[in-house]
């Protein structure tokens, strides 16, 4: 992908606050710390458009990123950081429910997990939300580079039982560290908006 543009745009809390609809939106939900933020750097070769940290519960806002002026990545908050409190949690789950629910530009949502470990109960509830919202649900294995190929096939069954994925269902392994997955996520934005007859150009 040839990235012209990567631009911030801003830091939703509630919808009044998003910007307009004119544009596709690819979503990215997950745990906290699991990786979003540092996927959406990676896909755009940028160390630090999206902030990421060590800690989790960086992303606490909807936070939207223009490229190429032609589509958008939305980071959402993290769920499942067991160090914030039940009421701000589920703050949070009303944030994104409402984000999934309402967003007519929502073309997809990338669900993100952890390669090595199986996926929580909040991971197969949030897999299951997305469905339910009538999209495909991607699901991208985070931190590839964290163990080795055979170790990431094993993980990629387990992952896949755990969340009930049929075979043709999507789970990509990837990296922020190694860019292990850039090529195909790119491939499969490409795809997702060609079906809405927008060309995206990512050679
Ligand atoms: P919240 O904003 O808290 O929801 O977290 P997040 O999902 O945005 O995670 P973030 O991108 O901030 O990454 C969390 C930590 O994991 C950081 O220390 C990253 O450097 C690290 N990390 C993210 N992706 C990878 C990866 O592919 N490989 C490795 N080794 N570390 C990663
Ligand atoms: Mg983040």
């Amino acid at each position: 992908m040839k990235i012209k543009s990567a631009k911030f745009l801003i830091s939703a809390v509630r919808p009044e606050q998003y910007p307009d609809e004119g544009l596709g939106e690819i979503a990215l939900a997950g745990r906290s710390n699991v990786g979003k933020s540092s996927l959406i750097n990676m896909l755009v070769n940028m160390k630090k458009l999206a902030r990421t940290s060590s800690s989790p519960g960086k992303t606490q806002t909807i936070n939207f990123y223009e490229i190429n002026e032609q589509f958008r990545f939305v980071d959402l908050p993290g769920y499942g950081y067991a160090k914030v409190s039940k009421n701000v949690q589920s703050k949070w789950g009303n944030m994104i429910e409402s984000y999934l629910r309402n967003r007519k530009n929502l073309l997809e949502v990338f669900q993100l997990v952890d390669i090595r470990h199986e996926p929580t109960q909040q991971d197969q509830q949030m897999y299951h939300w997305i469905r339910h919202f009538g999209f495909h649900g991607i699901v991208i294995a985070t931190k590839a580079d964290k163990i080795s190929r055979g170790q990431q096939s094993k993980q990629l069954k387990i992952i896949r039982k755990k969340l009930q994925m049929e075979d043709t269902d999507i789970l990509i392994p990837a990296s922020a560290e190694n860019r292990q997955g850039k090529d195909e996520i790119w491939q499969l934005i490409a795809d997702i908006f060609c079906k809405k007859g927008i060309e995206i150009e990512i050679k």
